[in-house]
């Protein structure tokens, strides 16, 4: 359910006016809805419950939205975390998520990384490569326990979403060509200080059509059987996240239910732990940035709307060309053609061209909507701007979560070394 709405003719978030938030903690803002993140995880879950899928693991991909007061709400979701740094497993542990409910992806793990994360106790590796199965079968066995770990394979499927997003396709860094898997697996499987349990996959994100999750799942349900007649043990699959969300009026994604039968339908005779790794369809909807109008600028076509968030606050646009929806927060019931962008130094910093939008005037409130995912947690200071804060709604209550870093804090991590 939609918690974005118009109340009074002004936007709130739950029961809290967007403009209050703005007047005490300023803009660019973004501001999350407590009950959306919960929402949405309960609904993922209840695909799968509802399917028949009723012990699969959640890992929360805390990539997509990494605060800690939103991990704190999926923690008591059952949600745990699907990690690709030291520093996501911190916030997780920080969070409370136990340590066996943390899967660590990713293709580049630092062997410091690997070592903090034995040390941590985390419940699964998904590996990327061979070698760094060897060293972590290496650094385990050198403190006498075992890493449990899965092997991460690329079935070599388009996913059909953007190229900087897509992940499973034989050409992308990611994951061992689903070709060389059982080889693979064998040589892995017999060293000391590995419990491999079987495999993973995550072939993109943002996926509107289930199609190529159901075309990589169905080669993974054949590496399984593969494996198990090389007689491995395959105990757990991990299904990765990519589930898309809306970001446009009347975009329609598929549903948790439809997902949960096909998954139910695909998995059905494996006899595993099945794991999902879902950042997007978690967070996605359940934040927007709020954002002042500062000028209408006449353009050479349209106007330009230059607001006070950019391209460092809301990275999505100016990478892979990202649609987010734009409403006025008291909307005057007109609409205007315009071009919206922030003030950053680049052509690349803005966030629509020719859209027809809200009506709005300089000194407005708006907001960016479907912004709660890769949002805030992609944010940079350039041009030196501040670190956008963050603040999360429950019902008629509000906190800030996230402070705004200014240009001042960060000046004062800068040294001028003495010889200057
Ligand atoms: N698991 C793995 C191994 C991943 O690499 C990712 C996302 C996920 C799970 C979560 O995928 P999701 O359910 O959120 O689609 N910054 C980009 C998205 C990058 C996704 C990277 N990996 C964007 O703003 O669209």
């Amino acid at each position: 359910m939609d918690r974005f709405t118009l109340k009074g003719g002004a936007l709130h978030c739950e029961d809290v006016a967007l403009q209050a938030i703005a007047r005490e903690v300023g803009t660019p803002v973004y501001v999350y809805s407590a009950k959306m993140f919960r929402e949405a995880a309960q609904a993922f879950r209840g695909g799968l419950v509802d399917a028949g899928v009723h012990d699969a693991h959640l890992a929360y991909a805390i990539k997509a939205n990494p605060n800690i007061a939103v991990l704190k709400v999926l923690a008591a979701e059952g949600f745990g975390a699907d990690v690709v740094s030291a520093g996501e497993m911190n916030r997780a542990l920080a969070a409370g998520m136990p340590a066996a409910d943390i899967v660590f992806s990713g293709v580049g793990k630092t062997r410091g990384e690997l070592i903090a994360a034995l040390d941590a106790g985390i419940g699964q590796f998904n590996l990327e490569l061979e070698e760094e199965g060897e060293v972590l079968a290496d650094l385990a066995a050198a403190r006498g326990i075992t890493a449990p770990a899965v092997l991460r394979v690329n079935p070599d499927v388009d996913a059909g979403t953007h190229a900087k997003i897509s992940t499973g396709r034989k050409e992308n860094k990611f994951g061992i060509p689903i070709s060389e898997a059982v080889a693979m697996y064998a040589r892995l499987a017999g060293r000391p200080g590995l419990d491999l349990k079987g495999v993973a996959i995550h072939i993109g994100s943002q996926l509107s059509d289930l199609a190529p999750l159901e075309a990589a799942y169905v080669r993974v349900g054949e590496l399984v059987a593969e494996l198990r007649a090389a007689g491995h043990t395959i105990a757990r699959v991990d299904l990765g996240g990519g589930l898309g969300v809306p970001y446009k009026v009347g975009e329609v994604m598929p549903s948790a239910a439809a997902f949960g039968q096909m998954v139910a339908r695909v998995t059905k005779e494996w006899g595993v732990t099945l794991m999902f790794e879902p950042g997007r369809r978690i967070a996605g909807s359940a934040g927007v940035l709020v954002t002042e109008v500062v000028w209408v600028k006449p353009g050479a076509v349209n106007p330009y709307i230059i607001v006070d968030a950019a391209m460092n606050d809301l990275a999505r646009p100016a990478l892979y060309d990202a649609w987010h929806d734009f409403q006025a927060v008291v909307p005057t019931g007109n609409r205007m053609i315009a071009n919206i962008a922030g003030p950053v130094c680049e052509t690349g910093d803005t966030f629509a061209m020719g859209r027809e939008i809200d009506e709005v005037a300089s000194g407005d409130l708006a907001v960016f909507r479907t912004a709660g995912a890769y949002g805030a947690t992609m944010a940079s200071t350039y041009n030196s701007r501040s670190l956008v804060p963050e603040v999360l709604v429950e019902d008629g209550r509000y906190a800030v979560v996230a402070d705004r870093i200014t240009p001042e804090t960060i000046l004062a991590a800068e040294r001028v070394p003495d010889w200057l």
